[in-house]
């Protein structure tokens, strides 16, 4: 049976057992910051599970893509070497929301495994949670199970993942007791059953799992019942197609096959069971996944990921004998072999190739000088010693050799790295960019007074009490003609710098003084700071000041960061859904936007993104500006940035096609 067939069989099986179909989510989590990527088929009905989102449905299906590297359940290092790790698989899965529990899960996956895949009984083994005497009853009086292969494993409740038979998403998230389904590939092979000294071996093999799901694991600690008992399974769907097709290792299945002779057609290996050639195919699907998801190479979180996992492919293809671009090609042998499944990766093949051969193109330059020197300092190692960490450090540093692409080169040759060292190294360098770069006075000071109360989106003057003083760094009680320091006010019009907008400048005085802002800053996330000079006269703690923002300035920025928004639209209209605000500055002169992109912007796409944000300025719409809980904003199509820390009551701007989350101030029309 081919991987595409056992995949339609398992969705239609459960769509007659009444589940609803639904899509595979992407591989980046919609606002949940506790994942890297999906590494589970429940992650996209997280909160149906937690009873805080509903579905119109009780019971889905899915073939959900999923990685596991870089975060929690990592497997990188691995890929290659192991009969059954990858970077990137399909797991298939059936979801009860609060309707059926261990009973039907348990006869489903049993009918699905021997009548439609016709799996021989004796050849299954499971394993319940140790105090799960429901689930053991069920397999063993009901489907009827012999006792002698169930199993019951682990009461160590310290224990985070699968192995226990207690399953969990990250720290948090909804978890339960499980029950594992495995098939016995036959005495011609090392292993013993599960719980069994010889468990590691590869006779036995975990097909799938039952996850009775009735807890949510909080940030503390606890364990909070959910609101209904519910299901989540997951069987991987290269382990069930290595069984069905009567071969040992995933990567004998067709479509393992047919990728690795496409990654032999390119590097022109000719041994087809070399563990590089592995190591491409594998790479390839979650390579070209993460891009069609929004992924991009980079040098941080995501991107980070992604980039080590391209160039620990790109280094399989270079020890192949392959020097030039390659991986790239492989997209379409890919496409040929998923795209039907997958549309949404049929539909960005173009795009998926342009970014993975950019970072070839980018990366083979180096890697080449990089293996030079790595081969050099290697041929100097004395036997037995570590290669040290300085090393490591200059060829992440200087030749983009990730540390754990270093570490795989060394691991083929039996060597060491010493990651401490390479710690030490980096954190010198840290120590030193910190050292050149300088820091905003404002922080550090202490203060344990009101709040400010911002009124700077209504009004640019008013009134107010000073109730601080700082000067240097240290609070005083009054300042004198002529000092720089810091004002803090109970309320204040002046905007302080955040979200790349920079601070206000004015005045703050009374008959007696006046004390000239060059900037306003935030102290604490709600204490606003004043940093400027006394002009004249004298300033104390408890004086009641009048306050005048510059009106000319505030509004020159205003226009910039409205203009801001507009362009960060168009720029998504024009070069995909994948921008996103990295960084920004909107000062009174201009606007900055980071983002990230594959390639530089060519004159026609800056002209249309300059043409469609003229469009929507000669519109004049009126900019709308709402309060709304954080769920209903997101909901309502308003860009999130992810990663950010948002409260419950979120500040929504729309302004033209534009609807973001911004705490900036803003014109009040497009014109
Ligand atoms: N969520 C469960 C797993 O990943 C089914 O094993």
């Amino acid at each position: 049976m081919k991987t595409s067939e056992i995949r339609q069989k398992f969705l239609s099986f459960f769509e007659s057992k009444g589940h609803q179909i639904v899509p595979s989510s992407p591989l980046v989590p919609g606002n949940d910051p506790t994942l890297l990527f999906t590494n589970a088929g429940m992650v996209q009905f997280k909160d149906v599970f937690t009873g805080k989102d509903t579905r119109p449905y009780h019971r889905a299906t899915t073939a959900q893509r999923c990685v596991r590297a870089g975060g929690k359940h990592n497997d990188l290092e691995n890929v290659g070497y192991t009969a059954r790790h990858h970077t990137f698989f399909e797991m298939l899965g059936n979801f009860s929301f609060g309707d059926y529990f261990k009973q039907d899960a348990i006869r489903y996956a049993w009918t699905l495994l021997t009548e439609i895949y016709g799996l021989p009984k004796e050849k299954l083994w499971v394993t319940v949670y140790q105090e799960d005497d429901e689930a053991y009853d069920i397999w063993a009086k009901q489907v009827g199970v012999p006792v002698e292969r169930i199993i019951r494993i682990g009461d160590n409740k310290g224990a985070r993942y699968a192995s226990d038979n207690f399953w969990q998403m990250a720290d948090t998230g909804p978890c339960g007791p499980c029950s594992e389904i495995f098939y016995d590939h036959g005495p011609d092979i090392w292993g013993g059953p599960p719980g069994s000294p010889e468990e590691d071996g590869d006779r036995y093999i975990e097909i799938w799992n039952l996850v009775f799901m009735q807890f949510e694991r909080d940030a503390q600690g606890n364990m909070n019942p959910l609101p209904k008992p519910c299901v989540d399974t997951g069987m991987g769907l290269e382990r069930i197609a290595a069984v069905l097709q009567h071969v040992h290792s995933n990567y004998e299945i067709d479509l393992f096959q047919n990728l690795i002779r496409a990654a032999a057609r390119e590097t022109g290996a000719t041994d087809l069971g070399d563990n590089s050639l592995k190591v491409i195919a594998d790479h390839i699907r979650a390579c070209s996944f993460l891009v069609v998801d929004g992924v991009i190479p980079g040098n941080e979180g995501r991107g980070y990921v992604l980039r080590r996992i391209i160039r620990r492919a790109l280094r399989h293809g270079h020890k192949l004998g392959q020097k030039g671009v390659f991986f790239y090609r492989l997209v379409a042998d890919l496409v040929a072999q998923m795209g039907a499944a997958y549309p949404e990766l049929a539909a960005q093949q173009a795009r998926v190739e342009q970014v993975l051969r950019q970072e070839e193109e980018r990366f083979g330059e180096t890697l080449e000088n990089g293996m030079r020197i790595l081969e050099a300092a290697l041929a100097e190692l004395p036997v037995g010693q570590a290669l040290d960490g300085q090393t490591l450090f200059t060829l992440y540093d200087t030749y983009g050799f990730p540390v754990d692409l270093t570490a795989d080169i060394c691991r083929e040759r039996k060597i060491a790295v010493d990651l401490d060292g390479f710690e030490h190294a980096m954190a010198h360098q840290r120590e030193q960019a910190r050292a050149a770069g300088k820091f905003k006075a404002a922080a550090g000071l202490s203060y344990d007074g009101v709040a400010t109360r911002f009124d700077g989106y209504e009004h640019l003057q008013g009134q107010a009490s000073v109730t601080a003083l700082y000067v240097d760094g240290t609070a005083v009680p009054s300042i004198a003609q002529g000092q720089d320091a810091v004002v803090v006010l109970d309320a204040t019009p002046f905007y302080a710098e955040s979200g790349g907008q920079v601070g206000d400048t004015g005045l703050i005085s009374n008959a007696a003084a006046r004390f000239q802002v060059a900037d306003t800053q935030k102290i604490q996330s709600t204490v606003f700071g004043h940093h400027g000079s006394l002009l004249e006269g004298t300033l104390s703690v408890g004086d009641v000041v009048g306050t005048q923002v510059d009106e000319q300035r505030r509004a020159d920025t205003m226009r910039n960061h409205s203009a801001t928004h507009l362009m960060h639209k168009a720029l998504r209209q024009v070069l995909g859904e994948h921008v996103q605000q990295r960084g920004s500055l909107v000062d009174p002169e201009k606007t900055r936007f980071d983002f990230a992109h594959d390639a530089p912007m060519t004159p026609e796409q800056i002209a249309r993104v300059e043409a469609i944000v003229n469009d929507e300025v000669l519109a004049n719409q009126a900019v709308r500006t709402q309060h709304l809980s954080y769920d209903e904003a997101v909901a309502g199509g308003a860009m999130a940035l992810f990663g950010e820390k948002y409260g419950d009551v979120v500040r929504v701007l729309d302004i033209g096609f534009s609807r973001e989350l911004c705490g900036g101030t803003h014109v009040a029309r497009t014109g």
